[in-house]
This record gives structure tokens, C-alpha cells and sequence, in this order.
């Protein structure tokens, strides 16, 4: 019995990454791909194939159930075209099956500073862009845990990075372009740890070809002991999500929340708030409060409280107290995503909304509520629109205003759906309002329109902008 964790470890720790397959594929080959890939990444036991092949098998069906909730798809149990298109995404070859959530003792470092060694090159890069690269993809993990790591050029490190090709040693061969594009050991012994990186794939700095800081940070995710994430917008999410804005990349708070399970955070923070009332003082690298260039991603109130919200931190100002809180997102609400693009308060539904993406949430109080997120689509917007701006909702006439890029929709909350005629262009309605806006709450009957550093007072009522402010004035700066 002593052996088997060592056993499950071995089956899980290969991490693999796969490309898109574009390529129409018929039934029988789609049929064969749906089993590989309920097998490799769904425990779905090789035994059943036969069954699965002569007839609808509840077992498989079980399995996409699984699938689909895990990549937080619409849970059918059917091959639908959103299904079948996310598994044809790249992906990381770690199972999403649950080993090690039931597992005790998770594999981590047992002390904080650990080495590294990039034993080979791949020729795609220049060494030092390499070297660059694979520090910066540490670098991200290092900020938010005691975990310091120092490269050694010699001997056997805890990390050992190689480009290989093919079978090179570890009886997880390689297989060419495309497919496969690395993988990666949990932390442990001689192997454990290690990434090993693809060579016959193109490696590049930015998408044009497979970007290696994106592989790399995931992959050194894995290295020191992280496993898949259903959050789509986590790092440590098994499909393969090549970002084109590569300057904006951060961990989501759901990485950070899992990293930190396991190593806390770094030194240099105050300890998390255990009472969200409690308030803490800004830690280094987070937004300064006064800092004139600051701007805010969603601002929304919150039973007459106002929320300012800013990558993984909000600020609360309340009309009580003169010094506005600030906090984690995670510590009040941790479903919710960091950087959000959007929140509005529905004071007759006493639920605030948080929109990222093409997703939404409701939070009423403390509480994400149950069946969140939900797709922005249900609200009613064409498929075109994949992220709002901002949003406001206006309790006197119950309407809720979208503002996305130069234009907004308008959604009617008595007959739950959008009102015709829309989008409009904001310019029209809202003249002096900035085109693209950031973040808009309402006070004192005035709507507040954000716009980087700048905010806009604006009369709706008179219709026009009646003070230019600074965004940070709501905190006392
Ligand atoms: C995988 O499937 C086998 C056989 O059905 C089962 O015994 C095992 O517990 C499963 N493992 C996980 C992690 O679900
Ligand atoms: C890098 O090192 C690995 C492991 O020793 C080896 O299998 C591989 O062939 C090497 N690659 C290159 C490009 O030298
Ligand atoms: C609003 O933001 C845009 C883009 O960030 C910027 O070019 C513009 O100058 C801003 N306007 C004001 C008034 O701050
Ligand atoms: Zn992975
Ligand atoms: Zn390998």
C-alpha cells in the first residue's frame, strides 16, 4: 500500500501540452479522438472502448458531463460544436481528474530557495532571450510566494530545463511538430521538478509561433507542485491560451490562491485579512492609493458603500468612515476573477454584478450566488461583443447601461431583456463622456464616468458634464 501515492504521482506528473488539430475529421476518427482524450485526461478506463463503440455508453457520458464542468463548458454530456472546439484547443497532458485534491501531503518544495539549471538550448531563440524568458516565467511565481530561485550553470539543480527531441530519457518521448509541446514534473527528486520543452516545436517570444514565457510559466507551475485549474482565466487551466497581449499578462487570483496554498505568501505582504471587515495597508507592487496616474478597472456600490476595484484589490469607501479600505477580491469574494471590466449594483435585486470577459457574476453581500458565472450572451448582446467596458444601473427607472468601447446598450431589469434600438453611440447620449470609459457608478443623482486618470461628473438630467476630477478623489487623495 506504501507505494501507491508513488504510483498515482507517476501517472499524473507528465504534463503535456497539444495543438489545435483544425483538420475535419470524420465520425470514426472524431469518436477515436473523443476516447484518447476522455482516456488521457478523464480517467476514462481503455476496457470500455468496445462498449463505447457499438453503443451510447452512460459511462462516456458521464465522462463529457465531467469534461464539460470541468472546462466550465455548458454541461450537456453531448459533443456540441463549443465542446468539440474547446478540445481541439492546445492543452496541457496533466489529467483533469482529481488525484491530488484527495490526495494527502501534496507534492511541494520543502524549503523556499531553490535552483535552477537550463541544461540545452532549442536554436529558435537567442540563449539570452531564453535565459530572459525562463526567469521571467519563474519571476511570476516568485512574487507571490517566499520562493526565491537562483540559476546555476553546473550540476544537478531542482529544475532542470532541457529542449529535447524524440525519446530523450524519461519514457515520455516527444512526437514531433505540433502535438506535444512540453511537459513538466511536480516537485520531488532527481526528474521531479524538471520541464522539458519540445525542440521540434517553433518557439518564439511572442505568438507567432509557440510562445515559450506562456508554456514556461505553466509548465514551472507544474514544477513546483501546481495542478489544473477549472478557472479559464488561471495560468494552471489545461487549455493552451496563447494571449496576444503579452505585456498584460498576470496570474489570475485563482493561481495565486493555489500557489499560496501551498508556499503562503511572500514575506514582504502583511498577513491576509481573516475578517473582510479588517482592512490592510497596501503591500509592495499594488496599487498606491494616491498615485496620480491611477485609474480603476470597475467601480460599483454595494449598499451604499462605493467599490473601487483595481486588479486584485477593490477599495471600500464608506460614508461612514473617512479612510477608505482596501482588500483582496479573494478575501470577500473568492470565486470572482481579478481584473475585472465591469460591476453594477441592482439595488432593487440587492445583487451587484461583476462582469470579465464574456462572463458574469452576482454577489449580494458577502456571497457569490449559485449558477454563476453565466454568459454575457443571455443578457442579450450579439456574439460580437467579448468584454463590457462598464456598466451602471439606474434605480429610478430600473434601466442598467453597458458601455462597451464607444457605445452602450441599455437593458430593461423589470422585463429582463435588452430594450431595442440599442447600441447607441455614447457620444449622443452622454456628450463630454470620454468614448471609451473604464469604470461609471452613480451619487448624488450624478453618474461618474471613468476615464484612465480622469473622471467625468455628468448630469443626466441636464445632460452634460459638469466637473473633470481626478479618479482617486473618492479616496481622499
Ligand atoms: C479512475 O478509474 C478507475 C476505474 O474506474 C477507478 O478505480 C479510479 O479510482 C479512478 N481514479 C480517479 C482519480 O477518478
Ligand atoms: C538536451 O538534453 C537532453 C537531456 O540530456 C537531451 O536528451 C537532448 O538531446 C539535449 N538537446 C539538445 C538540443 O542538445
Ligand atoms: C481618456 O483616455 C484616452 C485613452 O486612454 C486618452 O487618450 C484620453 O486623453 C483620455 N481623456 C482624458 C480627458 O483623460
Ligand atoms: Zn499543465
Ligand atoms: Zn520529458
Amino acid at each position: 500500500m506504501r507505494k501507491l501515492p508513488v504510483l498515482l504521482l507517476l501517472c499524473v506528473a507528465v504534463c503535456s501540452s497539444y495543438p489545435v488539430d483544425r483538420a475535419a475529421v470524420d465520425k470514426d476518427d472524431s469518436m477515436d479522438f473523443v476516447q484518447k482524450y476522455l482516456e488521457d485526461y478523464y480517467n476514462l478506463t481503455k476496457d470500455v472502448k468496445q462498449v463505447v463503440r457499438r453503443k451510447d455508453s452512460s459511462l462516456v457520458v458521464k465522462k463529457i458531463q465531467e469534461m464539460q464542468k470541468f472546462l466550465g463548458l455548458e454541461v450537456t454530456g453531448k459533443l456540441d460544436s463549443n465542446t468539440l472546439e474547446v478540445m481541439h484547443k492546445p492543452r496541457c497532458g496533466v489529467p483533469d481528474v482529481g488525484y491530488f485534491s484527495t490526495f494527502p501531503g501534496l507534492p511541494k518544495w520543502r524549503k523556499n530557495d531553490l535552483t535552477y539549471r537550463i541544461v540545452n538550448y532549442t536554436l529558435d531563440l537567442p540563449r539570452s532571450v531564453i535565459d530572459s524568458t525562463i526567469e521571467k516565467a519563474l519571476k511570476i511565481w516568485e512574487e507571490v510566494t517566499p520562493l526565491t530561485f537562483s540559476k546555476i550553470s553546473e550540476g544537478e539543480a531542482d529544475i532542470m530545463i532541457t529542449f529535447a527531441v524524440r525519446e530523450h530519457g524519461d519514457f515520455s518521448p516527444f512526437d514531433g511538430p505540433g502535438k506535444v509541446l512540453a511537459h513538466a514534473y511536480a516537485p520531488g527528486p532527481g526528474i521531479y521538478g524538471d520541464a522539458h520543452f519540445d525542440d521540434d516545436e517553433q518557439w518564439t517570444k511572442d505568438t507567432s509561433g509557440v510562445n515559450l514565457f506562456l508554456v514556461a510559466a505553466h509548465e514551472l507551475g507544474h514544477s513546483l507542485g501546481l495542478f489544473h485549474s477549472t478557472d479559464s482565466n488561471a495560468l494552471m487551466y489545461p487549455v493552451y491560451n496563447p494571449l496576444t497581449d503579452l505585456a498584460r499578462f498576470r496570474l489570475s487570483q485563482d493561481d495565486v490562491n493555489g500557489i499560496q496554498s501551498l508556499y503562503g505568501p511572500p514575506p514582504a505582504s502583511p498577513p491576509e485579512p481573516v475578517e473582510p471587515t479588517e482592512s490592510t495597508p497596501p503591500e509592495p507592487g499594488t496599487p498606491a492609493t494616491c498615485d496620480p496616474a491611477l485609474s480603476f478597472d470597475a467601480i460599483s456600490t454595494l449598499r451604499g458603500e462605493i467599490l473601487f476595484f483595481k486588479d486584485r484589490h477593490f477599495w471600500r469607501k464608506s460614508f461612514r468612515r473617512l479612510e477608505p479600505e482596501f482588500h483582496l477580491i479573494s478575501s470577500f469574494w473568492p470565486p470572482l476573477p481579478s481584473s475585472i471590466d465591469a460591476a453594477c449594483e441592482v439595488i432593487s435585486k440587492d445583487t451587484v454584478f461583476i462582469f470579465k470577459g464574456t462572463q458574469f457574476w452576482a454577489i449580494r453581500g458577502n456571497d457569490v450566488q449559485p449558477g454563476y458565472p453565466r454568459s454575457i450572451h443571455t443578457l442579450g448582446f450579439p456574439s460580437t461583443v467579448k468584454k463590457i467596458d462598464a456598466a451602471i444601473s439606474d434605480k429610478e427607472t430600473k434601466k442598467t447601461y453597458f458601455f462597451v468601447e464607444d457605445k452602450y446598450w441599455r437593458f430593461d431589469e423589470k422585463r429582463q431583456s435588452m430594450e431595442p434600438g440599442f447600441p447607441k453611440q455614447i457620444v449622443e447620449d452622454f456628450p463630454g463622456v470620454e468614448p471609451k470609459v473604464d469604470a461609471v457608478f452613480e451619487a448624488f443623482g450624478f453618474f461618474y464616468f471613468f476615464n484612465g486618470s480622469s473622471q467625468f461628473e455628468f448630469d443626466p438630467n441636464a445632460k452634460k458634464v459638469t466637473h473633470v476630477l481626478k479618479s482617486n478623489k473618492w479616496l481622499n487623495c
